[in-house]
């Protein structure tokens, strides 16, 4: 149910919104559909369970961006682009460099990608084809970059990016210089899958609304980067991890969650604006990491996130809180050996391919977003001079 507000303005009209705009519908779109109450999700129509059963993250971007699955040709010349695009221009590298070790990781990211923007060649003009090349230029080389990042926290030198290497593949080896096994490269593929898109979230609407002044893409994602760090948004994935840790065992859980839940607190990972049951895509991580626990004899992060969710179903599941993508993501990135901190820039890695479809789309028929607020402050105060007040 929306959470309707209703306020009486200064002129004495009453005036009803929705606050955070709930159940708003700010354009149309033919990209995400998101059945909330059913718990279920379509990119460009097909449903995400065969998406995450059978393409890859470099063709699901091709069909985020263009509208059409690629033929076998397309296939392989989007791959090819998106091989020769995964480097970071030197200059960048360099300032990268310099950056403070310890900052937030997607701050760091919001900052490479606002200065790569400097360093694109472009036009004033949004042309088609010009808009599709800094979109992959943009999906191709995200993984370089948070790789580079967690290479340079951890006082490593970043490594280049390998071509006989997917997308996927590529950026575990660039994290931690060794070659992926087939089934780690593919857990991450699949997970790059579910991420990618999922229509109007904060980050989207936001890249959209920045698109829609006509400016620059850099400058859209960059504050689409921005709006994904929060931990009400992508940023709960590291929460989750953060809170798995703080509860320590799977004994604990119980004890912790029944507190912070006494105490109104946020269970990282749990709620969503959109859907009420459910999320399919914590569904299908849910199987992964439980698939992984079992492979590296970990139970435990699996164990403790299992057990959570059950005590979470039966105390707030009537209320419509479930685990979203961002509950069992954690525990997947953590068996597959990545740190904490570049947990939200792979959500970024992902959902840039969905925020290019959405900037896409918005330029081919764009109008300025520019919505209205109701104003409540005072009206025709005197002003007063400096030295009365
Ligand atoms: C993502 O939009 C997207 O599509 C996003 C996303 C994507 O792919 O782009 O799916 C990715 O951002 C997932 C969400 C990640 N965030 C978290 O996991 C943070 C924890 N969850 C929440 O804070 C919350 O559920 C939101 C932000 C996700 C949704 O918030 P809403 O729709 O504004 O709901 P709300 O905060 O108004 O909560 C409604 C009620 C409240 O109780 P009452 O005040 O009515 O008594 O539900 C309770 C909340 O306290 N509630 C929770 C809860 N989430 C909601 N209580 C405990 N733990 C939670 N996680």
């Amino acid at each position: 149910m929306a959470k309707n507000r209703e306020v009486v303005d200064k002129f004495g009209k009453r005036h009803t919104f929705s606050e955070g705009m709930e159940g708003v519908v700010a354009t149309s779109s033919e990209i995400c559909f998101i059945n909330g109450a059913e718990g279920r999700l379509f990119y460009r129509g097909i449903p995400i369970e065969d998406l995450a059963e059978n393409s890859t993250f470099e063709e699901t971007s091709y069909f985020l961006l263009y509208g059409e699955l690629p033929t076998q040709k397309e296939l392989h010349d989007f791959d090819t682009r998106l091989k020769k695009y995964r480097a970071i221009p030197d200059p960048v590298l360099e300032i990268l460099k310099q950056m403070p070790r310890k900052a937030n990781t997607m701050q760091i990211l919001r900052t490479v990608v606002s200065l790569m923007g400097l360093y694109e060649e472009k036009s004033d003009e949004h042309s088609v084809s010009e808009t599709s090349r800094e979109a992959e230029k943009l999906i191709a080389v995200f993984p370089t970059i948070v790789a580079a990042i967690q290479r340079l926290r951890e006082g490593k030198e970043p490594i280049s990016p390998d071509k006989s290497l997917g997308h996927a593949a590529n950026l575990i080896y660039m994290v931690n210089g060794e070659k992926p096994d087939a089934y780690a490269a593919r857990v991450l593929d699949v997970c790059l899958i579910l991420h990618a898109e999922h229509g109007f979230n904060a980050s989207t609407f936001t890249s959209r609304v920045v698109i829609s002044t006509l400016t620059d893409v850099h400058s859209a994602i960059t504050a689409a980067i921005g709006s994904l760090r929060g931990p009400l948004h992508g940023g709960a994935n590291e929460g989750v991890m953060h809170l798995l840790n703080e509860i320590g065992s799977l004994e604990a859980v119980d004890e912790v969650i029944r507190l912070k839940l006494k105490t109104k607190a946020k269970i990282m990972g749990f709620g969503h604006r959109v859907y009420k049951v459910l999320d399919p895509r914590a569904k299908i991580l849910s199987q992964y990491s439980e698939r992984l626990a079992e492979i590296t004899g970990k139970q435990k992060y699996y164990a403790m996130s299992k057990k959570i969710e059950e005590i979470m179903e039966n105390e707030v599941g009537d209320r419509g809180i479930y685990p979203n993508v961002d509950f069992f993501s954690a525990s997947v990135y953590h068996y597959l050996g990545f740190n904490l901190e570049i947990y939200t820039p792979i959500f970024a890695v992902s959902r840039i391919s969905g925020w290019a479809a959405h900037v896409m789309e918005q330029l081919r028929e764009n109008r300025l977003f520019r919505p209205s607020s109701v104003y409540l402050g005072d009206i025709d105060r005197t002003y007063p001079k400096i030295s009365d007040r």
